[in-house]
């Protein structure tokens, strides 16, 4: 009988079918139990033997079920994936496409015009130390701009640079003039507001020559260049003022793009934009990196507010929020 139960076990083709033949065999009243319910009437010396027998019996009717579970099981997950199928030419139209952020394209617009006028990309630490970033760019030691106030400090004497223009002395230190350079990157100042942000982009531009003058006329006309190529026919004003690695230094304006210069909120009712800052190398700067009968231009500008002012966002925050309906709309 154990033969023809295997046989059926063997035979059986679906899950289905499978627990119906184990009913048969081991159910209630399967076969098998059957059996066992025989052994009453054996004499009591045969029952021992009797029943070792059937509970083998039982074992491998079990053991062949379960067998062939996991056999039909298998075939069946089998035959479901062969029937699925996943069409990757399918256009989902939920989805949508990505854009870069208004930072980014703005800062591939600065980098490529002075990339295309052979300036030089140069890249420096994050995590600068206090000669880099303020010593030898002529801002002393008990200068404000080192106040503990602006500036993040690390451990072992390292801070978080303050401005890029650390890059022009790691250049200089490291190559011989003439040198025409850009730095982009991050700087971090402690400060936060709604023009300001701890972390934010700057670039920095050099231009150096030895034997030979590069004067003011020369800063003046590549500003000029840029500012128009940056935001169109715009007005463009040269005002005083001081940085400690510049002499002469300058602030640059542009005509207000929003007003035409009429006055409104954005340029605070003066018609101008403040956009940059600017000025001939202070020769402490050269003496700090041992450049001798060196002159030279510098410039610096801020890239959220070039962001700002061509896409005409108001709150500076908005650019580190990451709010894709902001984002969505500059694709
Ligand atoms: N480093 C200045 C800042 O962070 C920007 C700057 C101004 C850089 C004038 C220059 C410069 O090279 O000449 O505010």
């Amino acid at each position: 009988m154990i033969k023809n139960w295997l046989e059926n076990i063997k035979k059986v083709k679906s899950i289905k079918k499978l627990e119906e033949t184990r009913i048969a065999i081991i159910g209630k009243n399967g076969e098998l139990t059957k059996e066992f319910s025989k052994m009453k009437l054996l004499p009591n010396e045969e029952k021992k033997d009797v029943a070792k027998i059937l509970n083998e019996q039982k074992q491998t009717i079990n053991d062949a079920i379960s067998k062939k579970y996991e056999l039909l099981k298998m075939l069946e997950t089998e035959r479901v994936l062969k029937k699925q199928k996943i069409d990757i030419g399918r256009y989902n139209t939920t989805a949508t496409t990505a854009s870069l952020h208004p930072v980014t394209t703005t800062m591939d617009k600065i980098t490529t015009y002075f990339a295309n006028l052979n300036f030089k990309i140069e890249m420096g630490p994050v995590v600068e130390d206090e000669f880099h970033n303020f010593e030898a760019l002529n801002l002393p030691k008990h200068h404000p701009a080192r106040d503990m106030q602006d500036t993040f400090y690390c451990e072992d004497e390292k801070l978080l640079r303050t401005h890029t223009s650390p890059v022009q002395i790691r250049t200089m230190m490291t190559q011989k003039p003439p040198i025409r350079m850009i730095a982009p990157g991050q700087v971090f100042r402690r400060d936060f507001d709604i023009t300001h942000t701890p972390m934010f982009t700057q670039v920095e531009g050099l231009v150096v020559q030895q034997d030979e003058i590069v004067s003011f006329a020369n800063l003046k006309f590549t500003m000029e260049k840029f500012l128009k190529y940056m935001f169109g026919d715009v007005k463009i004003r040269f005002r005083p003022s001081f940085f400690p690695f510049t002499e002469p230094s300058a602030e640059v304006d542009i005509s207000c793009i929003f007003c035409k210069s009429k006055g409104c909120q954005v340029c605070s009712r003066t018609g101008w934009l403040e956009v940059l800052g600017c000025g001939i190398v202070d020769q402490n700067v050269f003496k700090a990196v041992g450049y001798k009968d060196c002159s030279g231009y510098a410039f610096g500008l801020g890239v959220e507010r070039f962001a700002m002012l061509l896409h005409e966002i108001s709150d500076l925050r908005s650019l580190f929020e990451s709010d894709i309906r902001l984002l969505g709309q500059f694709r």
